[in-house]
């Protein structure tokens, strides 16, 4: 059940409400996150402040926080096991993050390779997305998270995080658990299946790159039979360059079925060609997401539930979110008056 309890490890997560879900954030995080939520405390967040470290326009992103609490509902996660919230729901990380970044080198920040990336495709670039890795500890570090289930890209947040919870611990005496990254083995990086030399990601515009989870089967079906393979014929897992495109077909194939590398390769033994093997990946996405999408839309035409679902997860966080904060800012000698307790 959702209520807390300690003997079980605690597990966290996020995800931004900036543009629609992926199959790589759902093979890279979510299906990890709904296996976890099983015998874990488990919590994931909207991130709606780290959305806001690029300009968003306000109408949309509170649409976008709704879409993302139902397509994720709709993808496994079960209210009743993860406590599911919005982010600025819960004061405690905005000011958790104030907190951490005092105790965190500007140095630290300005190597993560993200903000290296993101600020250079900005004109101006705002304080909020260099200390973006500071709130994300926040986030983390107040839940006491054991685990914390990520795609590959992700990894250098989770280290700085260690970093900066052992620093705190060492500054102001054991405080923070430091937490541990969980990156599967395959899947980490699903990459564009227009250009496999690239990640699957929300922000590359155009379409033919990305599968979303709410694409329609005669969009789903286009972009796989167009996805960039190689001038071969062999349906086998390879970690040559040149055949990453069809690398990463079966790696799809590979989370979505649940077998083993020798199982999918005897799958296509028969197969004559990247023809049938792009139906066939196809035909199994298609049959996978429909009854997500279908379920994300009765969610959506519910709002009313929806916003139930995450206030009372607001409230569940908050409960675990305050006392670590009031213990943070205790240790740090900023004593929490009795009424605002
Ligand atoms: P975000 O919103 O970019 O992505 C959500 C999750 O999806 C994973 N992911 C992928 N995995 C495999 N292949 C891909 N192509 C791919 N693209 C994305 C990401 O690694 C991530 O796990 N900063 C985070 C959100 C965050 C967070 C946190 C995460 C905020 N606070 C605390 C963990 C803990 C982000 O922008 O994820």
């Amino acid at each position: 059940m959702s209520d807390f309890t300690p003997a079980r490890k605690t597990v966290f997560s996020g995800i931004q409400p900036s543009g629609n879900l992926h199959l790589g954030n759902y093979l890279g995080a979510i299906q990890q996150w709904v296996r976890m939520q099983e015998d874990r405390n488990s919590f994931i967040s909207i991130v709606d402040l780290h959305a806001i470290t690029v300009t968003q326009d306000p109408k949309e992103l509170a649409t976008r926080v709704r879409e993302l609490a139902a397509v994720l509902l709709a993808a496994g996660i079960d209210p009743e096991k993860t406590t599911l919230f919005v982010q600025s729901h819960v004061r405690a990380h905005a000011e958790g993050s104030w907190l951490l970044s005092c105790v965190t080198p500007l140095g630290w920040l300005e190597r993560m390779t993200q903000y290296k990336d993101k600020s250079a495709k900005q004109q101006s670039v705002m304080t909020g997305l260099l200390t973006y890795p500071v709130l994300q500890a926040a986030d983390i570090l107040l839940y006491d998270a054991h685990e914390v289930p990520v795609g590959q890209d992700q990894k250098q947040h989770i280290e700085l995080t260690r970093d900066i919870a052992q620093r705190f611990n060492h500054m102001y005496g054991e405080t923070f658990v430091v937490p541990e990254p969980v990156i599967r083995k395959d899947g980490a990086r699903i990459m564009g299946l227009d250009d496999p030399r690239s990640k699957m990601s929300k922000s590359e515009a155009g379409s033919g790159h990305a599968l979303l989870l709410t694409d329609e089967e005669v969009v789903l079906r286009r972009t796989i039979k167009r996805a960039t393979t190689d001038s071969g014929r062999e349906i086998t897992f390879s970690e040559d360059a040149e055949r990453a495109g069809v690398n990463n077909l079966l790696t799809i194939y590979q989370l979505l079925t649940g077998k083993d590398r020798s199982g999918v390769e005897a799958d296509f033994k028969d197969a004559r060609g990247y023809g049938d093997l792009k139906t066939t990946v196809a035909d199994l996405v298609v049959e996978k997401l429909a009854p997500i999408r279908a379920a994300c839309t009765r969610y959506l035409d519910d709002p009313a539930e929806l916003d139930r679902i995450l206030q009372k997860g607001a409230d569940r966080a908050r409960a675990v979110a305050e006392p670590k904060l009031i213990q943070v800012k205790e240790r740090m000698g900023l004593a929490v008056p009795a009424a605002l307790l």
